[in-house]
């Protein structure tokens, strides 16, 4: 018998982790958008209408993160019913956190739960970076794959994307602040040059490499000398109040690392479990002092990733 009726809860996410622009992610399951999607006897996608959090979002599928996705997994299975999708925002947008490729990644989600034969999370994946591609103007997948897939991600490749789930060591947690405060993606891209200096490119790729390598390794020390962004970081720290401070803090506090999640504001540290709460505190407390109030969470790393969900 198949549904007739699915929700799916995708998961928040933090971008790049600092060395890996565009390619690597982790999900935060704190929070995450609800998408309901019901089968419906006209062809095509309708969004029905939005929820949860106070944002204004386009009702037209086509200027819909979540919209766009479906469109673009209805093309493709081209099934003999219709689809009619219902938006439960629970990340803010602007935030820096992947709230537009939770829509896309929830939409495709329940939209496959609803398909005679269901695809694997990989063909959803290009559905949902079609979605992600109208918020930010780019297809880039650091938010949707990790998302979809849960814990941290690494994807290779664009057209034929490969993904790759890391390990992460044992009783590593992140930290996790959002200023109160709006950031465009479009924006935050937009500021970055377009080269990068050699000695930078090869100080960050030593550094991807390190921080994977200790991943796999179990080597904290490694991770924490491969935390460190030469390339984006400097380049978009002055678009964060306090953002000095609060990463010093986080270091000084026993992080590992602390950086920009994603496009920002928010800001992530990666830190051994005995020391998370003093690491939380530490950057609330920086941002505060910088007049800047946040919304803070202490999470594992690993997550099972987009997943149905009862109504
Ligand atoms: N990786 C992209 C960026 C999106 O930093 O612009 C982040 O969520």
């Amino acid at each position: 018998m198949n549904l007739a009726r699915a929700t799916a809860f995708a998961p928040a996410s933090v971008g790049n982790v600092a060395i890996g622009f565009d390619i690597l992610g982790f999900a935060v399951d704190a929070l995450g958008d609800r998408i309901t999607v019901s089968r419906s006897a006209t062809p095509g996608v309708r969004i029905s209408g939005c929820s949860g959090l106070p944002v204004e979002l386009p009702t037209e599928p086509e200027r819909n993160t979540a919209g766009r996705a479906l469109l673009a997994l209805n093309v493709a299975v081209k099934p003999d019913f219709g689809f009619e999708m219902h938006i439960e925002k629970g990340i803010p947008l602007g935030s820096g956190l992947g709230g537009s490729a939770a829509s896309a990644v929830g939409a495709v989600v329940a939209a496959n739960a609803l398909l005679p034969r269901p695809l694997p999370k990989i063909e959803l994946l290009k559905f949902a970076m079609q979605g992600e591609a109208v918020a930010s103007g780019s297809l880039h997948v650091d938010n949707i794959a990790p998302s979809l897939f849960g814990g941290l991600v690494l994807t290779v490749g664009i057209d034929q994307p490969r993904v790759k789930q890391i390990p992460v060591p044992a009783g590593v947690m992140a930290v996790i602040a959002h200023p109160h405060m709006f950031l465009s993606t479009k924006q935050a891209r937009a500021i970055l040059k377009r080269e990068v200096a050699m000695s930078d490119f090869v100080w960050q790729t030593a550094n991807l490499a390190g921080f994977i390598s200790g991943c796999y390794t179990n080597d904290l020390d490694l991770i924490r000398e491969g935390l460190n962004d030469v390339v984006i970081e400097p380049q978009r720290r002055q678009l964060i109040p306090g953002f000095s401070a609060v990463r010093s803090a986080a270091i000084a506090a026993g992080a590992l690392g602390c950086s920009i999640s994603g496009a920002g504001p928010t800001m992530f540290a990666w830190v051994p479990q005995a020391q998370a709460e003093t690491v939380r505190q530490a950057m609330v407390a920086e941002f505060a002092r910088n007049g800047v109030e946040t919304d803070h969470w202490v999470v594992p790393v690993q997550s099972a990733g987009a997943r149905v969900v009862e109504d």
